[in-house]
């Protein structure tokens, strides 16, 4: 697996071609028509399923994997971002999508626990797909709530992914996934 780090400014986003294996690189793209005219082959498109290892991944640290032709975000989280989606969680009613929106657990509501992958929070895997027109959002700690941030037209997520403010209307995907040992494997292997 090769990276290419983020140059500008101290974003640690990092964007892997997922070819089963994962493998290279492109700096943190904001829009996806950028990310779709690197042509994944149809072959990367077609996987069902892909392995990512994370063991490397620290907390504070996102990388963004291509699954189905789709950004995928992994973002291992710090313990600020943690305890500030779960302090929103007492008024989820009140959120602009109440739904957890998590295709491992569908319906429930979005309170933090719904949304990330293992039991103390730390890992959140959303599809990086602004809920509204399909841009990808900015991260590390981009927007007004500490989380992603779509500059097509101003869409912000906290820091569960969760829509805050803008024109989308749905919180960040979530798509099946689980951990297997230090691979996290997201999509249904056959
Ligand atoms: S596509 Fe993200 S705000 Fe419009």
């Amino acid at each position: 697996m090769t990276q290419t780090d983020e140059h500008d400014g101290e974003r640690r986003d990092f964007l892997y071609f997922a070819t089963g294996a994962a493998g290279a690189v492109a700096t943190g793209a904001a829009v996806w028509p950028l990310v779709n005219q690197m042509n994944p082959s149809a072959d990367v498109k077609a996987l069902a399923s892909i392995r990512v290892n994370v063991a490397d991944i620290q907390p504070g640290t996102q990388v963004t994997v291509l699954w189905q032709g789709k950004p995928v975000f992994i973002r291992r989280r710090t313990e600020d971002e943690i305890t500030a989606a779960r302090a929103d969680d007492a008024d989820v009613d009140n959120l602009q999508d109440p739904i957890d929106r998590n295709e491992n657990k569908p319906g429930l509501p979005a309170i933090d626990a719904n949304r990330s992958l293992d039991e103390n929070g730390e890992w959140l895997v959303m599809l990086g797909v602004c809920t509204h027109l399909g841009c990808v959002p900015l991260g590390d700690g981009a927007g007004d709530f500490g989380g992603w941030f779509c500059p097509c037209h101003g869409s912000h997520y906290d820091t569960a992914g969760r829509i805050r403010r803008g024109p989308a209307n749905q919180n960040l995907l979530v798509p099946i996934a689980a951990f297997d040992g230090d691979e996290l494997v997201i999509g249904k292997e056959d």
